[in-house]
């Protein structure tokens, strides 16, 4: 197997306000521009003005961008709970992919069943949480989620 190379980090964070889907589309068309450009992929959730995103790809780079992203004013109360190396990505398949997740999606990935009980809220994801998101994604959920 080959070193580890590709850095990995998965954070939640706080919206400032509710965001609509345009506000969120405008985002997205920033990051899959930027991150194609220096070789970024990732996922980005969303739910009830709460954020959980994943990063992956050289190290510098990853870690740039979450300081990029850390002083954006439009979230706040960033907090990283998985930083890793792997010797493979995750996300292979996407710039930054939008999944939209609903309890019922999540109720389905193994070790989050009964995680979230009336609503998601990605404030409450630990490095346990991501990493069962991070398997369930590797495992071919993204299929079923991806927008
Ligand atoms: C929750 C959240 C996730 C973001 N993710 C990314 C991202 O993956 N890539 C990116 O380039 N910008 C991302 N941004 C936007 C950056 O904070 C910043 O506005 C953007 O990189 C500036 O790009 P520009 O210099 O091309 O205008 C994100 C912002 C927020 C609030």
């Amino acid at each position: 197997m080959s070193d580890p190379t590709v850095f990995q980090v998965a954070y939640r964070s706080t919206a400032n306000k509710p965001w609509s889907p345009p506000e969120l589309n405008a985002l997205l068309g920033v990051a899959r521009e930027n991150n194609k450009a220096l070789g970024l992929t990732g996922m980005l959730l969303y739910a009830d003005q709460s954020f959980f995103q994943v990063l992956e790809g050289p190290e510098a780079k990853v870690r740039a961008m979450v300081e990029i992203i850390g002083r954006d004013p439009r979230h706040h109360s960033l907090s990283v709970v998985l930083a890793r190396f792997v010797h493979v990505r995750d996300l292979t398949e996407w710039s930054m992919g939008y999944v939209e997740m609903s309890l019922k999606d999540l109720s389905r990935i193994d070790g989050l069943n009964n995680f979230f009980v009336d609503s998601v809220d990605y404030t409450r994801f630990g490095k346990g949480q991501a990493m069962m998101l991070l398997n369930a994604f590797r495992n071919g959920f993204w299929r079923a989620s991806a927008v």
